[in-house]
C-alpha cells in the first residue's frame, strides 16, 4: 500500500502546509503558547537514596515529568544510536520503505506514517519507526533497520543500558509511594515488562505554527524515557499551561505513563504532552515505551487502596486499556 511519507513531502519543497496538516485554531502552537519562567523538574540519580525517592515522588505527583542526569548511559552511546537512527532514515527511500509497518493489519513495528481516519481528522507532521526491543522473546530483528550494519548492535547496548535505569526508577517509584522497592516493577510483569523503541522523524515543516509534530496525549505504558536531538520541540502540561522542555545534552526525559498512574491510584500523573515542528530544522527523538506485557492485570495497588481511598481506576489487562485507548472508549 502506497503512503505518503512526511519526510517526501518536505523534501519536495513545499511553501504550503498541506490542509490535512492544518490543526484548528484552538490547537495551533501560535494559539498556544507555552509559558516563561517555568522550567521542567531535573534530578540527578547520583543524589543520596532517600532524596532521589523524594524529589522522585514530587515531580511524579507534581508533574508526572522530569530529565535525569547522571544516569550512567555515556554521552557517546546516546550520540552512535542518534547516529544510527539518522542513518537509517537517510536511506533512499524505496529502501525505507522495506520496512514499512501496516497497522491496519496488526503489523504495528516498523517504519511508519499515520493516516488519517475520515476527511476532517488531522494528521501529525511525522514518520517514525517502532519496534520491540526486550524482552529477547518478543524481539523479531527481520523488522530491525539492517542498515546501518551497526544498528542493531548499538540499540542493544543502549537497551541494556535502559534497563538497569528503568529498574533503578521502577524502584524509587515504589518506594515513594510508601511500598517495598520491587512491588511496582512486578505488578507490571517482572522480567516480562516490554521496552519499545520509536524512533520519531519530524522533517523540517514551512508553517509550523499550523501543524503539530505529536498532538497532545498522555503515553500508555508505565514509563517512557525519550532522548532528543538538539532541536527543541517538546511541551508538557502543568497546571493549565504548555511548558516546553529545552534540550539538556545527554539527559534523559523520563514520562510517567498511564500504567503508573493506575498503579499508583492517581498519585502519580501520566503527563499530558505534545511536540512541535520546526521550519528549519529536523527534529528527531528516540522514546522507549516500558510497558506491560499484554497479559499482565494493572490495576490500583490493593496497598493503596483502602475506605478512605477508594479505587480510582477499573483494573483490567494492559490489552484491553490498549484497546480502549485506540477506539476511544472509557476506560
Ligand atoms: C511520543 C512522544 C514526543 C517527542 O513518541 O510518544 O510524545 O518529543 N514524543 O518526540
Ligand atoms: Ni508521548
Amino acid at each position: 500500500m502506497e503512503v505518503e511519507r512526511v519526510q517526501v513531502l518536505a523534501h519536495g519543497n513545499l511553501h504550503e502546509l498541506p490542509e490535512k496538516f492544518i490543526r484548528p485554531a484552538h490547537e495551533r502552537p501560535e494559539n498556544t503558547r507555552a509559558i516563561e519562567g517555568v522550567t521542567v523538574p531535573m534530578i540527578s540519580l547520583s543524589l543520596p537514596h532517600d532524596n532521589l525517592v523524594h524529589e522522585i515522588s514530587k515531580a511524579c505527583s507534581e508533574w508526572g515529568f522530569f530529565l535525569i542526569t547522571d544516569h550512567g548511559i555515556s554521552s557517546a552511546l546516546i550520540q552512535l544510536l542518534q547516529e544510527v537512527g539518522k542513518e537509517f532514515f537517510e536511506l533512499p527511500q524505496g529502501e525505507k520503505e522495506r520496512y514499512a509497518n501496516d497497522p491496519s493489519t496488526g503489523k504495528f513495528e516498523g517504519y511508519g506514517t499515520k493516516m488519517t481516519k475520515n476527511a476532517e481528522a488531522k494528521v501529525e507532521w511525522i514518520d517514525y519507526y517502532f519496534h520491540v526491543i526486550s524482552p529477547a522473546s518478543k524481539v523479531n530483528y527481520e523488522i530491525w533497520p539492517k542498515h546501518p550494519p551497526s544498528y542493531r548492535e548499538v540499540t542493544e547496548e543502549y537497551n541494556a543500558e535502559l534497563l538497569k535505569i528503568t529498574d533503578k526508577l521502577l524502584q524509587l517509584i515504589s518506594e515513594g509511594l510508601g511500598l517495598k522497592g520491587k512491588v511496582v516493577r512486578s505488578s507490571l510483569g517482572g522480567e516480562e515488562i516490554e521496552m519499545e523503541m520509536k524512533i520519531n522523524m519530524y522533517p523540517p515543516c514551512p508553517q509550523p505554527e499550523l501543524a503539530l509534530g505529536v498532538e497532545p496525549h498522555t503515553d500508555m505504558s508505565a514509563l517512557t524515557i525519550l532522548v532528543p536531538n538538539d532541536v527543541p520541540g517538546l511541551q508538557v502540561w502543568k497546571d493549565g499551561n504548555w511548558v516546553a522542555v529545552n534540550s539538556m545534552p545527554n539527559a534523559l526525559f523520563v514520562h510517567v505513563g498511564d500504567q503508573i498512574e493506575v498503579l499508583s491510584n492517581g498519585k502519580y500523573k501520566s503527563v499530558l504532552h505534545r511536540s512541535l515542528v520546526n521550519k528549519e530544522s529536523t527534529r528527531m527523538s528516540w522514546a522507549v515505551f516500558c510497558a506491560p506485557p499484554n497479559e499482565a492485570m494493572i490495576g490500583p495497588l490493593p496497598q493503596l487502596v483502602d475506605d478512605k481511598n477508594p479505587a480510582k481506576y477499573s483494573t483490567k489487562t494492559f490489552a484491553e486499556f490498549r484497546h480502549r485507548k485506540f477506539s476511544g472508549i472509557p476506560q
